[in-house]
């Protein structure tokens, strides 16, 4: 997520804006930069790294004016590089936006603006946005953009500012957010509160369609017709701690509370409805490239490997092409059967695991074709696989992955699709996958209400010493998802296992005591978990169990349960596993755990 701020008032604007960036580091972002106007025109400086980096750029410089706007980024078209940084701005140099989104449509009108002479000077989305205000700009920036974001399709938050207009800044909003914040004799713009606690806490939160025009003086909300918008003003009561997690008493429930639009993210874009198949281009591989792999290896480590397990079940049922998952850290030392037909899959949310990188390392070694599936942009295993599919989950803070995982299910979901169109699946059962798919955001929202139940029973569970957690086919790796999550932050011992295998050892375990978790959605092997459901109940042992919503028979059975929508089977883990990240998470809590950063663990593993 990037982090966008724009100042126009009675102070000199650059020191200001920069220092309200800094409350924005947080976030995670891998550039920034600021646009001011003053009584010399249009100032812009840019620099990849940290805003320090962008404080020498300066030198101690303050651009001179009253009108500024500023961005970190956390790239996502683009590498992480001084020219992609934000702001950018058209031929003239007279307009500067910084952007926070991904516009869909950069390319058809980026080669549109190119006919009509104009010059790119980055790879970003972004710019297309400042050339495409340019072509619309005949005195009024306000219309200007307005009608420029007419023809954008995608997601936005913007902040536009233009030499010509020393006195006024214009901001807009679809699908990321944005406030306006108001002083006395000054505003301000600001993806995020954090950013203005200092100087007010009086905002205006935009919602999707609608644009802001602001002045020392005053600001105007309206939509892209330049209608008046009423809007109702705002106080911000959170202390500038809770800001930094938009109010949220951790990052990891904030990135839980996020998945909903996470997940839009992962999507957005790629779904090709008509086709009932996904755009990838980032794999940079053609058809006939992937119809010659006869063979995948997934790999990666901790989270990102119980995804590769359900990407495995995926690629297989529904792709029909042999898969293995390997831990990364075996993978590198052992001599696996790799060869050119072999296409090796690398699943990190850092893209900095030393043990994913080396097999990448290895797998190329060996003649692989490589992909990654990864959340950060311009991270080490991103540059260093022939191709991949970015998560576009934005930044994950909290140490325990949650919103990363979902977010790589979802990814695996869209590989299976392109693979599987290829292969076995005919129009009508990927149009069948692709309506689910496009359901799942609002799904997740609905798991999310269910919050406060799942906080409950944490509360009954929070002094267990420790827990079985059971899942069968795509919801196996599920329980182990859930095992690890109740390990890493509430340092409770916890196993997961597949349902049927507790037979062979773990039943014993089960006593009145022995909190069992059921991840057991309605999918095609329901009734077997039915019977794993009272094999534990016939030992006394305490059920908790996901269920799908209007479940009787594991209902009838559980001391406790917790509903979830229905989907097709390979999905239902994106919506399984969330009330086990909240059950972790309230136990944590209850616990005392650092939950953000839990004892002994790093977010990325960049050590063997
Ligand atoms: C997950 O909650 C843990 N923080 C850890 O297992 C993590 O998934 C693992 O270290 C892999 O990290 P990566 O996805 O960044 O490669």
């Amino acid at each position: 997520m990037c982090g966008i701020v724009g100042y126009v008032g009675r102070r000199e604007a650059s020191a200001l804006v920069l220092e309200a960036l800094k409350r924005l580091e947080y976030r995670g972002y891998d550039s920034a930069g600021l646009a001011v106007v003053g009584g010399g025109g249009m100032a812009v400086e840019k620099a990849a790294g940290r805003i320090s980096v962008l404080e020498q750029r300066l030198d101690g410089r303050a651009l001179q004016g009253r009108l500024a706007i500023g961005h970190t980024r956390w790239a996502t078209h683009g590498m992480p590089t001084d020219a992609n940084a934000h702001p950018h701005v058209d031929c003239s140099g007279a307009i500067a936006l910084v952007h926070n989104g991904i516009i869909e449509n950069a390319g058809v009108l980026r080669d549109r603006l190119a006919a009509r002479g104009h010059r790119f000077k980055s790879e970003t989305d972004t710019e297309v946005l400042a050339h495409l205000i340019e072509e619309h700009y005949s005195g009024s920036l306000e219309l200007a953009v307005a009608a420029a974001l007419k023809q954008v399709e995608g997601a936005y938050g913007i902040a536009v500012v233009s030499a010509r207009e020393p006195e006024l800044l214009v901001a807009a909003r679809h699908g990321s957010p944005l406030l306006v914040g108001i002083g006395e004799g000054e505003h301000w713009v600001a993806s995020d509160a954090a950013a203005l606690l200092r100087h007010t806490r009086n905002v205006v939160y935009l919602d999707d369609g609608e644009m802001a025009v602001v002045t020392p003086s005053g600001h105007r909300i309206t939509d892209l017709d330049t209608e008046p918008v009423q809007k109702a003003i705002s106080i911000v009561d959170w202390d500038d701690e809770a800001a930094e997690r938009g109010g949220y008493r951790h990052f990891m429930l904030k990135e839980i509370m996020e998945q909903p639009d996470s997940v839009r993210m992962t999507l957005r874009g790629r779904l090709l409805q008509d086709e009932g198949n996904a755009r990838l281009g980032g794999l940079r591989l053609s058809d006939e490239e992937l119809l010659e792999i006869d063979r995948i290896v997934l790999t990666a480590c901790g989270t990102s490997w119980h995804a590769a397990l359900i990407g495995e079940y995926m690629l297989e049922e529904l792709a029909r092409i042999p898969v293995e998952v390997e831990y990364a850290s075996e993978f590198r030392y052992r001599n696996p059967l790799v060869d050119e037909r072999t296409l090796v899959i690398a699943i990190s949310q850092s893209g900095e695991t030393a043990d994913t990188l080396a097999a990448v390392r290895e797998a190329k070694r060996r003649g692989a074709r490589t992909l990654g599936i990864v959340n950060v942009v311009g991270s080490s295993i991103a540059r260093e696989v022939d191709g991949g599919i970015y998560l576009h989950a934005g930044p994950e803070i909290g140490v325990a992955s949650t919103k990363a995982f979902t977010s790589q299910i979802v990814a695996l979901a869209l590989l299976t699709l392109r693979f599987g169109r290829l292969r076995s699946l005919s129009v009508l059962q990927g149009r069948e996958i692709v309506r689910a798919l496009m359901k799942l955001p609002e799904q997740v929202a609905e798991v999310l209400k269910r919050a406060a139940e799942v906080e409950q029973i944490a509360a009954a569970f929070a002094r267990a010493p420790n827990a079985l957690y059971l899942g069968r086919g795509y919801n196996f790796p599920v329980a182990l998802e859930g095992a690890l999550k109740l390990k890493e932050i509430s340092y409770v011992h916890a196993e997961g296992y597949p349902a049927a295998e507790m037979k062979h050892g773990p039943i014993a375990l089960i006593d009145e005591l022995m909190p069992v978790v059921f991840v057991a959605p309605q999918d095609a092997v329901y009734q077997k978990i039915v019977s794993n459901v009272h094999e534990v109940k016939a030992r006394k042992g305490r059920v908790i169990a996901v269920v799908t919503e209007g479940d009787r028979e594991i209902a009838e059975l559980a001391d406790y349960i917790i509903t979830i929508p229905p989907t097709i089977d390979p999905l239902t883990p994106v919506l399984s596993v969330i009330p086990l990240q909240l059950f972790a998470y309230y136990i944590a809590v209850r616990r005392g755990c650092d939950v953000d950063k839990p004892r002994n663990l790093a977010k990325s593993v960049t050590v063997e």
